[in-house]
């Protein structure tokens, strides 16, 4: 069995490298860690997810990825490394504002949020191809009008509309235009189809699938729900309490999960066990950010294995296969 961190450095084929990354919030004047010594790699042109309950610091991880944690936010250690880029941790100024866009987009949880209320949609696309300097103008508005058209928008009524004349779907997938007009290599997706309907979900995820296709660039994408990890992702990191638990090739985490969390994860979703009478929730809630337990293991109060070195030793990141990792005492021997 191999134990060891993450590959070193940032390898040819990432598109991202994560190394050691700790990012804290300052509650109350004491700092408490939201992401926790997290290794990622963002393999170029493949979706990678994020997977986690609420609160796992999956939104944190990507908002670093921007180098845009604000206070009472902080990146305490780590770095990441985009391919001619560098560490983005380490830019600033107009610099990480041309990564941001050029390089690396977000589409937001709430895509609300990321467009302005005051503009209309096209305006906004005019104001984003400024700010990164673009000369043609009208070529990344007729990219904007493609990118509408393959989202089955129709992009004279959507460019020259305001977010409020727009559904909850349609903004979503503006969200999702605006992130991929400049044709950034990485998209950093959070939770993109969580605020609609069922129908529009997989219409969105549909969307996302093909345009990743069609046009090769890689993806994180954030989730909670495991059937979007089946559906969609290559590989899978899955996140608790701040920290990655497990990771890897899709197929291999979800045909052979090696963490108990991950294993409740997959038992808790009808449409993966295939059996509604198997579909066991995992019990009790994850620790809140003052709660996590600053050592040991941090899931061991939700394990149903709990062995008595997790009170007080942390799970190293182990492997019994290539491609697939985990952070767990009892190294995949798990009795069901
Ligand atoms: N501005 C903040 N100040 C203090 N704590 C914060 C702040 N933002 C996030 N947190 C805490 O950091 C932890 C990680 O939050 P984060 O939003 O990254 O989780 P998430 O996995 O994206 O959750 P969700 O699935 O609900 O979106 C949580 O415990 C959260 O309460
Ligand atoms: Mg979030």
């Amino acid at each position: 069995m191999a134990t060891s961190a993450a590959p070193r450095g940032a390898q040819t084929g990432n598109a991202c490298a994560i190394r050691d990354l700790t990012v804290v919030y300052r509650v109350e004047g004491k700092e408490y860690p939201a992401v926790r010594e997290v290794d990622l790699d963002v393999v170029a042109g493949e979706i990678t997810a994020v997977i986690g309950e609420s609160g796992s610091g999956k939104t944190t991880l990507a908002m670093a990825m921007l180098n845009a944690v604000q206070p009472p936010g902080r990146i305490a250690s780590g770095s990441i490394e985009y391919p001619e880029v560098g560490d983005v941790l380490t830019l600033h100024g107009r610099a990480l504002q041309r990564v941001r866009g050029d390089y690396v987009s977000m589409v937001f949880q709430t895509s609300q949020n990321s467009l302005n209320p005051l503009t209309r949609i096209g305006a906004q696309v005019m104001d984003l191809a400024r700010s990164h300097g673009h000369r043609d103008k009208r070529a990344v508005l007729k990219e904007a009008a493609a990118l509408c058209r393959q989202m089955s928008l129709d992009p004279d009524r959507v460019l020259t509309a305001y977010q409020h004349e727009l559904s909850g779907g349609m903004r979503q997938r503006v969200g999702i235009m605006l992130a991929l007009v400049l044709g950034p290599r990485l998209v950093l997706l959070d939770e993109p189809t969580t605020a609609l309907d069922v129908l529009s979900q997989s219409e969105v995820l549909q969307i996302l699938r093909d345009l990743q296709r069609e046009r090769q660039f890689s993806a994180l994408l954030i989730t909670h729900d495991m059937g979007v990890v089946a559906e969609l992702a290559d590989r899978v990191a899955v996140m608790y309490a701040g920290r990655v638990v497990e990771r890897g090739r899709t197929p291999l985490v979800l045909t052979n999960p090696q963490h108990p969390y991950t294993r409740s994860l997959i038992q808790s979703i009808p449409r993966l066990t295939g059996d509604l009478d198997e579909v066991r929730p995992l019990p009790g809630l994850p620790p809140s950010l003052t709660t996590i337990p600053r050592q040991g293991c941090v899931f061991r109060d939700r394990c149903r294995y709990h062995p008595a070195i997790a009170d007080t030793q942390e799970p190293a990141m182990q492997s019994t296969e290539p491609d697939h990792w985990f952070a767990c005492h009892l190294g995949g021997k798990l009795d069901d």
